[in-house]
């Protein structure tokens, strides 16, 4: 009930206090250095609360049982896993990152493996708990709701380093999904915030809420993308992607080139209806009659699920451009494949 929540926020704060202070100890000098290869200093590192959870099994564990937490509530909280000798630290030897609710309240925790003999997954999260639902949470909501709202554009990438880059870099109305995909959840959290109801028909060129997806290069980013696909239409026409063509991600070039690049990456998106069009036309090689008239074949029934009529004969021009052929024979390969 709505005592077992504010007992698991509070659990949630003095966890994130904890691994807070353990950032600071000689044991979590291998958090630091990560943290500092990647151009985030001390600073940086305290405005996003990162923390560092110690190796062994009951270090936090015991700090919340000395601070009044019982059994029950370690349980429900997600903070721990359950073994046959009882309950221990779910995370362990991992740089943490707090992950707050828009109002700021600490409701999971995201975490990085940095030791070689790790064998755990890259990545930990929080499990399904009462206050932390994975299909709903966007880490740095909090940090950057104000912009969202103020520019009514919301840019979401893969990772917690990757939003830490871009606040960093200016780009303050970066969030990212925590180990899943950017689903319906999500896309309702953020069309709130920006003031859209979904209920109006946005005519393209209008000033709506826009979403810019900027995924990694790599092929779980392109897939990502393309799957954002499958979310609803009407989102589909505020939708953009940024994708650096050499495939890094946000943190990656704002370690190597700097903070302008990753806003420069931002200004470079591209319609999402033209990202996995052009997409599909990749693997088909344009130079020849059979190979645009396959590549045809493939995009005209993407351009056919644009459910929107003023956009789709709109792209059935744009691909007619892409690949060299007359628009009234693609506009035709389009409504024969819709
Ligand atoms: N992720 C995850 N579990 C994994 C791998 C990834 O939950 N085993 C999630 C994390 O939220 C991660 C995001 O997917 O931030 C993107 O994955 P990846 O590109 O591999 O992570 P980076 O954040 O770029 O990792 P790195 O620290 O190596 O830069
Ligand atoms: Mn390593
Ligand atoms: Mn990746
Ligand atoms: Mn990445
Ligand atoms: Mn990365």
């Amino acid at each position: 009930g709505a005592s077992m929540r504010r007992r698991l926020l509070e659990a949630h704060r003095v966890a994130a206090e904890y691994f807070r202070a353990q950032l600071a100890t000689p044991e979590a000098r291998i958090a630091r250095d990560f943290l500092r290869e990647r151009g985030f200093d001390r600073e940086a590192a305290e405005h996003f609360g990162c923390g560092y959870a110690p190796q062994g099994w009951s270090h936090l564990t015991d700090h919340l049982r000395k601070s009044g937490f019982t059994e029950p509530e370690l349980k429900a909280s997600g903070l721990v896993s359950e073994g046959q000798r009882g309950v221990y630290d779910r995370f362990r030897g991992r740089l943490v990152w707090p992950i707050r609710e828009v109002t700021g309240d600490v409701i999971g925790f995201g975490a990085r493996r940095l030791h070689e003999d790790d064998q755990g997954p890259k990545y930990l999260n929080t499990p399904e708990t009462q206050i932390y639902k994975k299909s709903h949470v966007l880490y740095g909501l909090d940090l950057a709701k104000g912009a969202i709202r103020s520019e009514r554009t919301t840019v979401v990438v893969e990772g917690y380093t990757d939003v830490m880059a871009c606040h960093l870099a200016g780009v303050t109305n970066a969030v990212a999904t925590c180990g899943t995909a950017f689903g319906e959840d999500h896309v309702k959290v953020v069309r709130r915030l920006m003031g859209d109801t979904g209920q109006t028909q946005l005519k393209v060129g209008s000033h709506g809420a826009k979403v810019v997806f900027t995924f990694d290069g790599d092929e779980a980013g392109q897939n990502a993308a393309l799957k954002s696909f499958a979310l609803d239409q009407q989102f589909l026409a505020q939708t953009f992607v940024a994708v650096d063509p050499e495939g890094m991600d946000p943190c990656d070039i704002r370690q190597r080139d700097g903070d302008d690049a990753v806003k420069r990456l931002m200004e470079r998106r591209v319609p999402l209806f033209e990202f996995v069009i052009k997409a599909s036309l990749a693997a088909h090689d344009l130079e020849t009659p059979e190979g645009r008239v396959a590549a045809l074949r493939t995009a005209a029934p993407i351009v056919a699920q644009i459910r929107d009529r003023a956009i789709r004969p709109e792209y059935g021009r744009r691909l007619a451009g892409w690949l060299g052929m007359e628009p009234a024979d693609v506009l035709r390969a389009v409504s024969q494949a819709g």
